[in-house]
């Protein structure tokens, strides 16, 4: 069976949660330069929970795209096995379908629960958690259970030692794989000094990894110093947001790049994955600090498009090379319609895009069934079928496992029979086999098997009893004369398969 060992927290340096700026390219720049895992900005549950799951194939990206269309998560192949997921949410039951919904494609799921600031305190999220520690445990118990990644949470220490120390401890009992700790209380600000004594009490009381957050400006100001914040927090790991935004190279180990040089890097990932161009002017500016306000700034402050920022960096080059790429490659998928529909791993599923079409069918004949035939032929176990439904439209999708391998159409069925028979498709498409439709009838020894049993499965009760009647009739004709007529019509051994073949030959 393939599957994929979890992510591991111990040991590692971490690109905080950082919204606006840790979208898709500073996630990638990160792991570029160095750093093992990477955090996404953080994401409301309530505007997650809305969002279908998109594959581009254009982009090679999944999306996670909300009703007016904004792309509000994108993530690749790339990052897959190292990019958190971090939520916002207060509450536990919507956590679980926001989890659920992103869970194959994120290596591990975070809950924010250290972010002061009103949009995420006002409806309870954030550090409004904090003074809650039912709720918290009640909603990472529930992921914990609920999904088969890891699951984690960042938080901020409480006014005491030894309130905050409680608390890690219960947080530890949910099962979490992990908590970062930003030692800072809810009041306090960024200038504030990190305490260094607070995480390190927090890592001597657990046993799972503590990643040391907050070191950005006063103590972390090189790759290097990542080391001496981690040892002065006494923390496994080391989590870093403003030195990361400010300069991503930070997590070089041969040391940092030019601001330029990096702004340029970042500029290529916005542009290979159609990032949205505001979000990358944010971020660009975050890189160029005080000199937003110079003739440069000002020029990319002016820029709309990522055309024109392309432009500001005399990148347009760059800039038409890969949009006539990512064009060509639209047309290409464009002409070979078939190409979409790739089998494609996912984690341990094999996914395709496919819908149960019943008009593609011949009445009583179903993918299933073709399946199930040929799990028998093959001698295999029967297949499974696990199948979920999704709450905010109530739609199905199914799992079929068979062989030890797992199928699923990547798409949302209105029934959980649909969901089935798509899961079927995507196993019999993978394998090269028929799959039963109109036109398939004749291809090979699953279809010839079927249709005969079709013949014999269509005779009810009625016909059978013609049947019987009409050979009894014969056999008494052709044998009357030496009273053979008896014997069969008393013979008790007489197979029901045999009189149907019987009547398949005679009718
Ligand atoms: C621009 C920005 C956005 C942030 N967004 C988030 C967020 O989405 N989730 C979160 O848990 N913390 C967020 N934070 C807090 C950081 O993750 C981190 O805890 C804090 O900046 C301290 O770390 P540092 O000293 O390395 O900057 C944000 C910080 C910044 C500067």
């Amino acid at each position: 069976m393939l599957v994929s060992s979890p992510l591991l927290f111990a040991h590692k340096t971490v690109l905080a949660p950082m919204v606006r700026v840790g979208t898709l390219p500073m996630r990638l720049l990160a792991l570029d330069y160095g750093a093992d895992i990477v955090y996404c900005e953080e994401l409301i549950d309530i505007k997650m929970a809305q969002c279908e799951r998109v594959v581009n194939d254009v982009l090679g990206t999944v999306d996670f795209v909300a009703p007016d269309e904004r792309v509000m998560f994108r993530t690749c192949s790339e990052e897959k096995g190292r990019v958190v997921f971090q939520m916002g949410t207060a509450d536990p039951e919507r956590a679980l379908v926001v989890a659920k919904l992103v869970e194959n494609d994120v290596a591990a799921v975070d809950v924010n629960m250290g972010c002061p600031k009103e949009y995420s305190t006002k409806g309870g999220m954030g550090s409004a958690l904090l003074s809650d520690p039912e709720k918290i445990e009640s909603i990472l118990s529930t992921l914990v259970k609920g999904i088969s990644k890891p699951v984690t949470c960042k938080i901020r220490i409480l006014p005491t030692l030894e309130d905050t120390v409680n608390l890690v401890k219960r947080i530890e009992r949910t099962g979490v794989a992990a908590i970062a700790v930003h030692g800072r209380m809810r009041e306090e600000r960024p200038r504030h000094p990190v305490h260094c004594d607070y995480i390190q009490a927090v890592a001597e009381s657990v046993s799972i990894p503590v990643i040391a957050n907050g070191g950005s400006s006063d103590m972390v100001k090189t790759f290097e110093d990542m080391e001496k914040f981690r040892a002065a927090a006494g923390a496994s790991s080391v989590m870093l947001a403003r030195a990361a935004m400010w300069n991503p190279s930070i997590f070089r180990q041969q040391g940092a790049l030019s601001v330029e040089e990096v702004m340029e890097d970042y500029i290529r990932y916005a542009v290979r994955y159609d990032n949205n161009p505001f979000n990358t002017k944010y971020c660009l500016c975050q890189m160029l600090r005080d000199r937003v306000e110079s003739p440069f700034g000002k020029r990319l402050h002016a820029a709309q498009t990522n055309e024109e920022i392309c432009e500001v960096f005399g990148m347009t080059d760059f800039y038409n090379k890969t949009k006539a790429e990512l064009e060509a490659r639209k047309a290409a998928l464009q002409t070979n319609g078939d190409q979409s529909e790739q089998p494609k791993l996912e984690d341990d599923v094999i996914t395709m895009p496919v819908r149960f079409e019943r008009r593609d069918y011949p009445p009583q004949i179903t993918p299933k069934m073709y399946l199930l035939e040929w799990s028998r032929k093959e001698k295999l176990d029967q297949p499974v079928y696990e199948t979920e439904q999704r709450t905010q439209d109530r739609a199905f999708q199914s799992t079929v496992i068979i062989d030890n391998k797992k199928y699923r159409s990547a798409l949302w069925e209105k029934s959980k029979k649909f969901a089935e028979q798509a899961a079927a498709i995507v196993c019999l498409r993978t394998l090269g086999l028929p799959e039963g439709r109109i036109g398939e009838e004749h291809s090979g020894l699953v279809n010839k098997r079927k249709r005969d049993d079709r013949k014999c499965a269509a005779l009810d009760d009625n016909d059978l009893c013609k049947i019987i009647i009409i050979i009894m009739v014969k056999v008494w004709a052709k044998t009357a004369s030496n009273n053979n007529e008896k014997l069969i019509l008393l013979n008790p051994c007489l197979k029901l398969d045999k009189l149907k073949m019987w009547c398949t030959l005679t009718k």
